[in-house]
């Protein structure tokens, strides 16, 4: 049996543009598609938009726009900012498609057919921004405890799913699986408000048109989060699985932002159990990005655009700043300097640097070709050690989704690199043809580290990882750490091009 991953985004509401918060999500998902891959696994990642509920007709009808043409303009911009950030996604669900509709609808029968659907009436504080009904004693001052705006009172006939009756078994999933939900702390929030009990969820609208109707009952629409969570299966081709996916590849690993915790880890895993369906094998919830100190929000005109971003300061470096920046459950701010000090201080200087100074003097000492290296001395075997070791962290920290811990682990290495060069100064050697032997162990030993540093920082950066390998003279469409991961992977022989800067230094004002 071969080795299989499956992990998914949120679907993204065709309501809002993309700004870095979004990208941020689908990037820690493309990381992590990347790494597994990397290991031999065979992958699928999941990314869409969520394009039913009131957000979107309300949104449409501003435009006067139908919601699908909204969509249809929307989702393009979605698909544009993922390929020009390189995201390496296996599937695109819209939930307009057939093929989502139709498993929503079976979802639906199936769960009403075992009696944990019924007709009620429902009465209670509706938060339209949020698309999320609140009780009395939930609200503050009046308004939404999520969004701070205002509620209107509704009563309409709706559907409700059973989830009281699944209040227990989701504890003790919750509990036998300290992994289920993470990070921790936000585990706890999740079973203290399992604990404070359970209702059951109205799941049908009547006051608005734009979702998929309730199977048999046409006047209703089903609740977005009913609708949208479905996409995790739907992708797979779930109930009917006529390509074998949803056998292959269920259950999922799911990365999304606090906000919407709730919804994956107690909707989401009830709606699943009354299905039959087995639980997701982990939700994975990260924190929010502010900007210079501030909530992103379009009124405060402050959102920041990552297509900018990429154009002013190349897509690797913007793909290493988001993760490296905040550990991953964690809030994040966002500025300018910030960015720039990392490009400068850990990309140009650490990581460029190292490459640069190392063909330069491979072509400088050697003429650009590979010499063997002699018997390794103690400084070169620390250095070599340093490998097995640093692989075996970065596989234990990508599995917690450690991502900044991950970078500081490889940027271990490229320190020890760079630091190696200087302990034993090439520049030296150079000058005593008696040291020609020990200049070609150093040469070696750093072109060697640059390759296995190059496969490390692949998930994170593909294409300064391409083209690094490139410069080694090695084949680029394998950044696998599968079968290249060990130790004297690269060829003495080898004509080695000096380095073009990988990243010019930014001025800074
Ligand atoms: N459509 C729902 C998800 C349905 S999943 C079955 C939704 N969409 S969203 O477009 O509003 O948000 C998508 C993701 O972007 C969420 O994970 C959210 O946390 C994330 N972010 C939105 N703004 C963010 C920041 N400022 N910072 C970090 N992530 C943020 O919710």
């Amino acid at each position: 049996m071969s080795k299989t991953f499956y992990i998914t985004t949120p679907i993204y509401y065709v309501n809002d543009v993309p700004h870095i918060g979004h990208a941020y999500t689908t990037l820690a998902c493309d990381v992590m598609a990347r790494y597994k891959r990397s290991r031999g696994f065979e992958v699928a990642f999941l990314t869409g938009t969520d394009e039913h509920g009131q957000k979107v007709e309300t949104a449409a009808k501003a435009n006067g726009e139908t919601p699908l043409e909204l969509a249809d303009r929307v989702v393009k911009r979605f698909q544009a900012l993922w390929e020009k950030l390189n995201c390496s996604h296996t599937d695109f669900i819209r939930t307009t498609q057939e093929r989502h509709k139709h498993t929503v609808s079976e979802q639906f029968k199936t769960i009403i057919d075992k009696g944990d659907i019924y007709l009620g009436e429902y009465e209670d504080w509706y938060c339209t921004p949020c698309e999320t009904f609140w009780t009395e004693t939930q609200l503050i001052d009046g308004t939404c405890p999520d969004c701070g705006r205002e509620t209107t009172k509704l009563k309409e006939e709706s559907y409700f799913f059973k989830m009281s009756k699944y209040q227990d078994q989701l504890l003790k999933h919750i509990e036998d699986n300290p992994d289920f939900i993470q990070p921790k702390t936000r585990r706890n929030e999740i079973l203290s408000f399992v604990k404070e009990g359970l209702r059951d969820l109205s799941i049908s609208r009547t006051s608005f048109s734009w979702g998929i109707p309730v199977p048999g009952n046409e006047k209703h629409v089903l609740y977005v989060w009913f609708d949208a969570l479905t996409n995790y299966i739907s992708a797979l081709g779930y109930p009917e699985d006529p390509e074998g996916k949803f056998e292959k590849f269920w259950p999922a690993i799911h990365v999304i932002g606090k906000d919407i915790l709730r919804f994956h880890a107690v909707y989401w895993p009830t709606f699943l159990m009354a299905a039959g369906v087995p639980l997701p094998k982990r939700v994975v919830a990260h924190g929010w990005w502010t900007v210079e100190g501030q909530k992103m929000s379009k009124s405060l005109r402050n959102v920041v655009e990552p297509n900018m971003l990429v154009d002013k300061y190349g897509v690797d470096a913007i793909r290493y700043f988001l993760l490296r920046e905040v550990p991953f459950g964690l809030d994040g701010d966002f500025s300018h300097n910030a960015l720039v000090h990392r490009i400068n201080s850990d990309l140009a200087n650490d990581l460029g640097n190292l490459v640069s100074r190392s063909t330069a003097m491979l072509g400088k000492y050697f003429n650009g070709e590979l010499p063997e290296a002699g018997s390794p001395t103690e400084a070169d075997q620390a250095l070599i050690d340093r490998f097995p070791a640093a692989l075996q962290k970065v596989d234990e920290l990508l599995e917690e989704m450690a991502f900044n811990k991950t970078l500081m682990a490889i940027w271990e290495l490229i320190s020890a690199g760079n630091k190696y060069i200087d302990d034993t100064a090439p520049w030296a050697l150079a000058k005593d043809p008696e040291q020609k032997e020990r200049l070609a162990s150093v040469m070696y030993n750093l072109l060697e580290s640059i390759r296995l540093i190059a496969l490390l920082v692949a998930p994170f950066m593909p294409e300064t990882a391409a083209k690094i390998i490139e410069i080694l003279g090695g084949d680029s469409s394998n950044l696998n750490l599968e079968g290249q991961d060990q130790w004297g992977g690269l060829q003495p022989g080898t004509q080695i091009e000096k380095a073009k800067p990988l990243f010019p230094r930014i001025e800074t004002e």
